[in-house]
């Protein structure tokens, strides 16, 4: 994929279940709409036909799936994502907000799973013709927290019903891919407002508002 040809700019939220990725990326679109600037908000997985199926088999308690199944269909879902709704936001110039994007699967299925973390690198880039955001905003909390934000909500899914070690795995993932992707950390035990308030600082330096 030729990035130069895609004039928007794409922005990921990244970290645990129940750190406020959700939260804050319908916060920032918010903030798009109010200034008037073109915007796509989406999440992983979802957000295409065959994504929404997809998302439904990976959450749900009662699928059996084994760990690569688990990683093969989150591409599929990805591949997708970015193919069909994506990429094209991204050429009409827009800014794309994404809630997760292939670093999940590298500190789910990866580090938390134990799978090879660099073929699945391999594999998602493949998936997504090599494309890559702009700015990753990861929300760091310990796990006990956010799954307690997340059991309070609505209860647990699939992949939130895994055991402690999991998540602790998880955690270090994702400190790992920080220094390697240079993700823009930040307290995601901050208030909401405040947290929102880090990111729209940011971005606004960044994209130069
Ligand atoms: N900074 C925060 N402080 C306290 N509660 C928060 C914060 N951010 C989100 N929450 C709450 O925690 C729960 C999980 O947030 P959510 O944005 O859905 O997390 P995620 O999408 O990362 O799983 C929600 O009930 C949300 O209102
Ligand atoms: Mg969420």
């Amino acid at each position: 994929m030729v990035r130069s040809n895609l004039k928007g700019h794409f922005i990921v939220f990244e970290g645990l279940d129940g750190c406020g990725k959700t939260t804050q990326a319908q916060l920032l679109a918010d903030f798009f709409f109010r200034r008037g600037v073109e915007y796509l908000h989406v999440r992983e997985p979802g957000g295409t036909v065959v994504g929404d199926k997809l998302r439904q088999i990976l959450l749900n308690p009662d699928t059996v799936l084994t760990r690569w199944g688990e990683v093969l269909l989150l591409a599929a879902a990805r591949a997708q994502l970015v193919q069909d709704v994506i990429q094209p936001a991204l050429a009409r110039g827009e800014i794309v907000v994404c809630d997760r994007y292939l670093f999940s699967s590298l500190a789910y299925q990866g580090y938390g799973l134990m799978q090879d973390v660099e073929l699945i690198r391999q594999v998602n880039l493949e998936a997504v013709g090599g494309l890559m955001p702009d700015w990753t905003f990861l929300l760091d909390i310990d796990p006990s927290a956010g799954l307690a934000r997340q059991a309070n909500r609505r209860g647990l899914d699939r992949i939130e019903q895994r055991d402690e070690g999991f998540f602790q795995r998880v955690v270090e993932g994702y400190q790992l891919l920080a220094k390697k992707y240079g993700f823009i950390k930040l307290d995601g035990k901050a208030s909401i407002q405040e947290i929102h308030r880090q990111v729209v600082t940011i971005i606004e330096q960044e994209l130069k508002f």
